[in-house]
């Protein structure tokens, strides 16, 4: 298949990101009959896309890139022609928190949406599928459909709802096996032509029946309701690991015990130092304004409350710092093991490390950050602030000096530390913190480290 013509559908993706870029390529992969364009206003970020060091860091995604990419898998910053030029657009350009005028600090910014859509009236000048894969706030469709048919031209568009599911770090896996896609449509018969055309793509790889279909509003609410609930599992299990701290509870056996309750389940319930991610607050927030709009303030109190019990496990955790190193963090070196928002990525946005090290050094402590992927954006989120804060890859070397290590992201390669020779290195007494209950709190104790985990009783030697 060398000539565009030959190909059996023009796929076009807006927004090179986290999302659009994976999704793509997956897509791509496995439907070679395909040919899939990723577009973007940012050219370093299409560079980066076409060369070796791809812009992300996801384990598996070099891989299918390399598969696809120049046979019928392109990036590019034509958004014109690529619009043009396509029979179905993915629009996947990023809807942040507003941070202006009403409703900031809650609701989606839709400044790029609604560009992007406006983008895509001038320049088409055929039919095409319109597949929203941002999250956004529940009716965006229509905004979207109003802007489209804004020339009279309201046969050309049809407006889909697919949101996307993948974790962080497991995208590849989580593309290549999800757990269900989802398709909302208009319930006409162009939007179920559409949505048909759509169900076909995924149907190249994924079982059928994991391919489900709805209306266009429930899709849309479905992906913030997903995320709404996975935050609130993270939110539930972090508030017992409070009453544990203060009994004799420890929350490993709890989770355990409630886990293996087959109607509650036993993932995402890791008690830790908070979550964080671009997502979980972002959708929440969505949620709750969008429950404020129609009046309904106790259901949008209710999921606020699980933001508010994530930041106070954030803030308690420096506080249970402060009062373990005798109430004085001035002048202390605090080594923090891990800087992204969760293992696997490279991926700092809403990490709660971002916030650690900020109340770090209001406490005029110095803040030492390794990572193995982070290093990157650790130093872009604390531009301006990192007069006290050192970077280093090596985590032997970054906690030599230190009084203190912060446990603050679950990379695997933390577990297997000698942490006798760094014991060695640390001043004494030398303390840990482990945010993300990973590492043996009990080898620790025994080699002389205090230990304070989440939701156990400390272990130390005063
Ligand atoms: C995801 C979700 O899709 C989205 O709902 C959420 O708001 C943020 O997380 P993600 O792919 O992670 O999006 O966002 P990001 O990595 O920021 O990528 C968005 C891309 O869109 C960027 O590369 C940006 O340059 C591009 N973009 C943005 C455009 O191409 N055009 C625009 O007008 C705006
Ligand atoms: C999430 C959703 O899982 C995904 O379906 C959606 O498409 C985007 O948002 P992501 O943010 O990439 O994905 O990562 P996720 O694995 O959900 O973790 C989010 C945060 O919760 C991380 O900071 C993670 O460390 C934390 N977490 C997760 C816990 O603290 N405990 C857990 O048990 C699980």
């Amino acid at each position: 298949m060398s000539s565009t013509q030959e190909f059996k559908k023009k796929i076009l993706c807006i927004g090179a990101g986290y999302v659009g870029g994976p999704t793509m390529a997956m897509i791509a992969h496995k439907c070679p009959q395909y040919k899939v364009t990723v577009v973007d206003i940012n050219q370093t970020r299409i560079a980066q896309w076409n060369s070796e060091n791809l812009p992300i860091f996801e384990p598996g995604l070099d891989e299918i890139v390399r598969s696809s990419r120049g046979r019928n898998l392109f990036f590019s910053t034509d958004i014109e022609n690529n619009i043009r030029d396509s029979e179905i657009i993915f629009v996947s350009v990023n809807t942040p928190t507003k941070t202006f005028g009403a409703g900031a600090g809650m609701a989606a910014d839709l400044q790029y949406w609604e560009k992007t859509a406006r983008e895509i009236l001038n320049c088409a000048n055929s039919p095409k599928i319109i597949v929203e894969k941002s999250t956004l706030p529940v009716k965006t469709a229509l905004a979207m459909e109003r802007i489209l048919t804004s020339n009279d031209n309201r046969e050309q568009f049809e407006v889909l709802s697919n949101p996307e599911f993948l974790a962080e770090g497991t995208a590849v896996k989580d593309l290549e096996h999800p757990d269900r896609v989802l398709i909302g449509s208009h319930e006409t018969e162009s939007g179920l032509k559409a949505r048909e055309e759509l169900v076909d793509i995924y149907a190249n790889w994924v079982p059928r029946e994991r391919i489900i279909t709805s209306n266009i509003w429930s899709s849309e609410l479905s992906k913030l309701v997903a995320n709404a609930f996975l935050a609130q599992r993270i939110s539930s299990i972090n508030s017992i690991s409070v009453l544990c701290e203060k009994t004799e509870a420890d929350i490993n056996e709890v989770a355990r015990s409630v886990g293996m309750d087959s109607r509650i389940g036993n993932r995402f319930l890791n008690a830790s130092v908070g979550f964080g991610g671009s997502c979980f607050k972002k959708d929440i927030l969505n949620l709750v304004y969008l429950c404020n709009h129609y009046g309904l303030n106790k259901v949008a109190d209710y999921w606020e409350s699980v933001i508010a019990i994530n930041d106070y496990q954030k803030e308690r955790f420096v506080i249970n710092m402060l009062n373990a190193m005798f109430n004085t963090l001035a002048g202390k070196k605090i080594c923090l093991f891990g800087f992204a928002f969760k293992a696997n990525t490279g991926d700092t946005r809403e990490s709660p490390a971002v916030f650690i090290t900020k109340k770090l050094l209001e406490e005029k402590a110095q803040v030492v950050i390794t990572d193995p992927k982070a290093l990157g954006n650790a130093r872009i989120e604390l531009k301006g602030i990192d007069e006290k804060v050192w970077y280093e890859e090596n985590p032997y070397k970054a906690a030599t000096g230190c009084d203190a290590i912060s446990v603050m992201t679950e990379w695997e390669i933390y577990r297997g530390l000698d942490f006798k020779r760094i014991f060695e290195s640390m001043v004494k007494p030398a303390f840990i913190f482990d945010g993300r209950n990973i590492l043996d709190h009990k080898k620790l104790f025994e080699i002389g480290f205090n230990v304070y985990p989440i939701g156990k009783p400390a272990l130390t030697h005063f």
